[in-house]
């Protein structure tokens, strides 16, 4: 197989492609704005249209096609095979992979019905949908020579939220998950990283504070603890895609000193 290119170390963004899930709006978008502000690709999955409107206009502002969407349930393999398919034959292959779809809208769960579908649903997009694109990601790099991932845990992954209690858990799950992939570089060249933000001022609050627009008993907590500033969140993200010491959380690190 012929290695075409090695992305994880990304000197420049200019040129390579990047996979964003939950790239609509949010979290996501902003990423996106960030990519093709540096010169990358992008191809947006997410389950709300949206992302043809922001593709769109990335489109028209660049005068040539630098952007595509389309509609994905990450919780499917066939809908991610499907987007990363689309990068490979539009843009060549896949650089980067930003799984950062996500979903809050049954975050009471200790005191909601006793509905199968609503725990399946909040782990099928947050853990089981990350652990989906990120195995069709990872087909793809190797493919291409090597790649970096950055997954969008949550700060969520570390700490308790008795409020958030499923929410938290799959949080949890994505953390143990990248940690899991620290070993990848060595097999395939790819990096898997997470950020894990604090509340963002994005619409996603919006399913915190209701289910299914009536206002959650606890709506008022959100308002109590501060938001991370959507900088703070690219400034991470960038720093782990450009660095390509950053594997794993710093698990980097424990493998090499095992080795010497
Ligand atoms: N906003 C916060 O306070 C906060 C804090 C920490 C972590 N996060 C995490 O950051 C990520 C993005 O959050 P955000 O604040 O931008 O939320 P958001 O609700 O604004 O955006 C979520 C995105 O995920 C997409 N999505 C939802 N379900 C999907 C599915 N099944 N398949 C594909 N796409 C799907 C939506 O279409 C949208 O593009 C999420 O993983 C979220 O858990 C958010």
């Amino acid at each position: 197989m012929e290695i075409q290119s090695s992305s994880t170390d990304i000197a420049s963004f200019e040129g390579k492609v990047a996979v964003v899930t939950g790239g609509s709006r949010g979290i996501g978008k902003a990423i996106c704005d960030e990519l093709i502000r540096l010169g990358a690709k992008v191809v947006i999955g997410a389950i709300s249209d949206r992302g043809q409107k922001v593709a769109k206009q990335y489109n028209k502002e660049a005068g040539k096609k630098v952007a595509m969407f389309l509609r994905t349930d990450v919780s499917r393999y066939d809908d991610n095979k499907a987007l990363f398919q689309l990068a490979e034959s539009e843009f060549g292959g896949v650089d980067i992979a930003i799984l950062n779809a996500g979903t809050c809208d049954n975050s009471d769960n200790l005191f909601t019905p006793l509905d199968d579908k609503l725990e399946e649903r909040i782990f099928n997009v947050n853990a089981v949908g990350m652990i989906k694109s990120s195995k069709v990601a990872i087909l793809h790099m190797a493919k291409r020579g090597g790649g970096s991932i950055v997954c969008t845990s949550s700060a969520g992954g570390f700490y308790s939220i008795p409020a958030l209690t499923a929410y938290v858990a799959t949080k949890h799950a994505v953390i143990g998950y990248v940690r899991s992939c620290a070993f990848l570089p060595e097999v395939c060249n790819v990096r898997v990283n997470a950020v894990c933000p604090t509340f963002v001022d994005t619409e996603f609050l919006d399913n915190v504070r209701t289910v299914d627009g009536i206002p959650e008993p606890y709506y008022d907590f959100t308002d109590t603890i501060p938001t991370v500033p959507m900088s703070v969140i690219i400034d991470g993200v960038f720093k782990y895609l450009g660095d390509n010491t950053k594997n794993g959380i710093l698990y980097h690190k424990k493998i090499n000193k095992k080795k010497n």
